[in-house]
């Protein structure tokens, strides 16, 4: 049997109002918008404000997605949200977004991945219509990364970012759609990149909350290392996978967590940054949420093209890594 091929159908992304810029910053922390430009790349991120969570920023998501896709919340089979920020540690959030926005007919689960939270989650909803099991599977990615960031930390403070972006898959034109994809983890890296305290293994108590253990805990060199030299790699395999090169790729669609870190990855895979694209001194770190806002805008500015190829890559928490190769084709 001829195998099905899956594209992305509709898309769309949502940030909160609030934003806090690197002059903010200067005010509260020892830092320079200087320090943080000429490292990062980041001139500003948005905040969720009060009373708004991560389920609320991927239920705006979702819902710009299904408008430019079209359909109605009733089609989705599947709803799959990457983050590590859920609203609570259960229900999930893919629970509480196919409530919001009726997805009465849809399965739902969270994905633990951390930056590569949408890249896992396109694999994985992909393969459930490639089977033939689902025919529309709604894949978000959401984070409120400042809520578990210690705004004291200035090695971490200046980083992140909160937001959603949301896809919907769906059979595509054969030839079009995901072409390739790859993934990968090491777990033996996981002390570089956590949040040690509110799980089963440390729970939140008085002593762990007093010593900060509730916030985001980086080795921020190790990550930088790790990152320049596994997108390169997972974007090569994922090609391969696609049976293409670097040459065909027309955009590189990046984790944005550093630009010197993307700047890096687009060298090594010998591709000028007019075609990568960055959103980073916008929005900060948003983890899992920053590939598809950065799809999104990609295409809703009218940069990506039906024929384009586009290379996804995530790299992050656990560790993880992964990247999806897409010819884009919207109906
Ligand atoms: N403002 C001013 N100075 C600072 C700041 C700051 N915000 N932060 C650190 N410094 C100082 C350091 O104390 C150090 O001073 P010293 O030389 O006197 O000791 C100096 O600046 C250099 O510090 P480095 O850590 O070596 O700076 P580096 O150039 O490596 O940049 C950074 C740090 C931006 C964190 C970088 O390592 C990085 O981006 N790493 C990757 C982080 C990342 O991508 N994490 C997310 C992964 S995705 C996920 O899963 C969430």
């Amino acid at each position: 049997m001829k195998e099905r091929s899956v594209g992305i159908l509709g898309i769309g992304s949502y940030v909160p109002e609030k934003i806090i810029t690197n002059f903010d910053l200067e005010k509260t922390i020892d830092t320079t918008d200087k320090w943080i430009v000429e490292r990062t790349g980041i001139r500003e991120r948005h905040v969720v404000a009060e009373g708004e969570a991560t389920s609320d920023l991927a239920t705006r998501a979702a819902e710009r997605a299904l408008l430019d896709a079209g359909i109605s919340a009733e089609e989705i089979d599947l709803i799959i949200v990457g983050t590590v920020t859920p609203d609570m540690q259960f229900p999930s959030v893919a629970c509480l977004v196919q409530n919001n926005i009726k997805a009465v007919n849809a399965a739902a689960f969270d994905l633990t991945a951390v930056c590569s939270g949408f890249v896992y989650g396109l694999a994985t909803g992909s393969s459930f219509i490639k089977a033939g099991t689902y025919k529309k599977v709604l894949v978000i990615g959401a984070e409120s990364l400042s809520k578990i960031t210690d705004w004291s930390d200035r090695n971490t403070a200046i980083l992140f970012g909160d937001g959603a972006g949301a896809a919907i898959l769906g059979e595509t034109d054969a030839g079009y759609g995901i072409l390739g994809i790859d993934m990968g983890a090491d777990g033996n890296g996981g002390d570089l990149l956590r949040v040690p305290a509110g799980g089963s293994r440390l729970p939140t108590t008085e002593e762990t909350i007093s010593q900060r253990l509730h916030y985001t805990q980086m080795d921020g060199n190790e990550v930088f290392k790790f990152a320049v030299k596994v997108m390169g790699e997972t974007v090569n395999k994922a090609l391969e996978n696609a049976k293409l090169t670097a040459k065909d790729v027309t955009y590189l669609v990046p984790h944005q967590a550093n630009m010197r870190i993307i700047q890096s990855a687009a060298k090594r895979l010998g591709l000028p940054m007019d075609r990568v694209v960055v959103n980073v001194d916008k929005y900060g770190n948003t983890s899992a949420a920053s590939i598809p806002i950065a799809l999104d805008e990609g295409i809703k500015s009218g940069r990506i093209k039906n024929g384009d190829v586009i290379a996804l890559v995530g790299f992050g928490g656990g560790l993880t890594w992964g990247a999806t190769i897409i010819k884009w084709s919207k109906p």
